[in-house]
């Protein structure tokens, strides 16, 4: 069963840094294309809430003490993020083909404010997740 818990908690960690660590760039620099991302960062979203959930099933289950609250912050935060990424990242990169430029500067305006949001967001759920155990 060991192998298992591992397999699940690499996948979540993996997965977790993609999507944080490409958030994160993403809202440092608006110069790179947030739409080559978008969809590689939903899928691992995915991941992560998948995995995480297993992870509650198998860690935590009914429980809810100190480590709990702190890693459902996190888990509230990252719900919050990965809302903001498709609805101001996702939504406006679908409506970027075909755009004039003054409606490609704005969307794309929206997009890197996303990407900001979103980044802070994951900066709470990964300082969340790291400490949890700790608290
Ligand atoms: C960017 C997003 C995330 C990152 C980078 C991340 C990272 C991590 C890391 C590194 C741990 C290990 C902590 C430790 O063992 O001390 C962890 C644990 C955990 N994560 Fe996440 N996580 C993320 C999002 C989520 C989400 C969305 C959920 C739930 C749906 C979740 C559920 C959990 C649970 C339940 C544990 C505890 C596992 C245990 O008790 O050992 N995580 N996470």
């Amino acid at each position: 069963m060991q192998y298992v818990y591992i397999v699940i908690i690499g996948l979540h960690v993996m997965a977790g840094v993609f999507w944080a660590g490409t958030t994160v760039t993403l809202a440092r620099d608006p110069e790179i294309k947030a739409e080559r991302f978008i969809q590689p960062q939903m899928g691992a979203s995915g991941m992560v809430f998948l995995t995480g959930a297993l992870l509650w099933y198998f860690f935590h289950g009914a429980y809810f003490g100190s480590m709990e609250m702190v890693l459902a912050l996190g888990i509230v935060a990252a719900f919050a993020a990965a809302g903001v990424l498709g609805a101001m990242v996702a939504g406006s990169s679908r409506r970027l083909a075909g755009a004039d430029a003054a409606t490609e500067i704005h969307l794309r305006a929206r997009m890197a404010r996303g990407e900001r949001i979103s980044a802070w967001l994951l900066v709470v759920t990964v300082l969340c997740m790291a400490t949890a155990r700790m608290i």
